[in-house]
């Protein structure tokens, strides 16, 4: 039978074997599978692992400062690297979804690849690959395969001769948790929805920019922290706000307003390949939808998305 105790005593005995000496790279996302990855060789290989934690500056309100945190309390050799206007320009004037995702992939492997150089006679590139990618990657490709392209799998620059290592490549998500839990890693971190790695560029639709992220960035703030505040957010495999680019008019006190529409996802899922939209309670709905259109400046309208995958998404784009 598999344990989680036995999995971390054997992986970390068999990284031992296998790197040695050697440097490691390993990119951090902030989810539970990139941190699951480094801490396991961390324990192994201690301050040879070298960890970067990429700003692509569409990520959560607070959350690179945050994560980062948690990340240098756990003990992590870890950089935080801020190239949020290089996202940005690479961004800029973009609106379709999956011109997004490659601008997004290709600076973040520009970013990575530059950090990387700089770790003297790194030998290895460690990746948070799960079971799942690794079937996802592997199976044969569709139109259904592509409908969006998904950057985690064999994202290395082949101008970087690296080893990869993928300590968790055997295991289920689930699994993956416990392990973390094996490993002391932070709740608030094994307990976290899925975040894609385009992060919030595939929220907001049609073209980002620095002052809509910040938009999105506080609705999906308010709706997150009242998840958490109400008791639901564990109830929820995963939410998020959408910026939409309809304005819709409105009224506040006596004038007259034009501006953006949100909509509010939230889904249960078992592995996001299927999804039901969940039953959030009305008066929590209620006090979202009342706190955002009060305190977010250019915004005046909330919906609720209340459709099922298939035949809708998780996300919008
Ligand atoms: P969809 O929208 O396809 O999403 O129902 C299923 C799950 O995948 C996440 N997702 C992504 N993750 N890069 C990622 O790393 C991406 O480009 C991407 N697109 C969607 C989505 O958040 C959900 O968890």
């Amino acid at each position: 039978d598999w344990t989680s105790d036995q999995f971390v005593d054997a992986t970390v005995a068999d990284l031992k074997q296998q790197l040695g000496d050697d440097k490691v790279v390993l990119g951090l996302s902030g989810g539970v599978d990139s941190s699951v990855a480094a801490m396991l060789i961390h324990h192994a290989i201690g301050k040879n692992l070298y960890c970067i934690f990429v700003d692509n500056g569409l990520l959560r309100k607070d959350e690179f400062e945050n994560v980062l945190d948690s990340y240098k309390h756990m003990g992590l050799n870890v950089k935080g690297v801020d190239a949020k206007d290089k996202f940005y320009s690479a961004l800029a004037g973009l609106t379709d979804p999956e011109d997004k995702r490659k601008a997004i992939g290709r600076v973040f492997i520009e970013v990575f690849d530059e950090e990387a150089h700089k770790i003297e006679d790194v030998k290895w590139l460690a990746q948070g690959t799960i079971y799942p990618d690794v079937i996802e990657s592997l199976s044969v490709k569709g139109p259904s395969a592509t409908i969006k392209s998904h950057h985690n799998v064999g994202g290395l620059p082949d101008f970087m001769k690296l080893k990869v290592v993928e300590p968790l490549k055997t295991l289920f998500k689930d699994e993956v948790r416990l392990v973390g839990k094996t490993l002391k890693i932070d709740d608030a971190i094994l307990g976290r929805h899925p975040f894609p790695g385009p992060g919030l560029a595939i929220r907001i639709m049609g073209d980002i920019t620095p002052e809509k992220v910040h938009v999105l960035q506080q609705v999906d703030h308010i709706f997150i922290s009242n998840l958490k505040k109400s008791g639901l957010y564990d109830d929820v495999w995963q939410a998020g706000a959408i910026l939409t680019p309809l304005q819709s008019v409105g009224v506040m006190g006596d004038e007259r307003t034009y501006e953006n529409v949100v909509a509010l996802r939230a889904v249960t899922s078992i592995d996001g390949m299927t999804a039901d939209w969940s039953r959030l309670p009305y008066e929590f709905l209620a006090d979202v939808s009342n706190e955002i259109i009060n305190k977010v400046k250019g915004v005046n309208r909330v919906v609720y998305d209340i459709s099922s995958k298939p035949p809708a998404t998780i996300e919008w784009e």
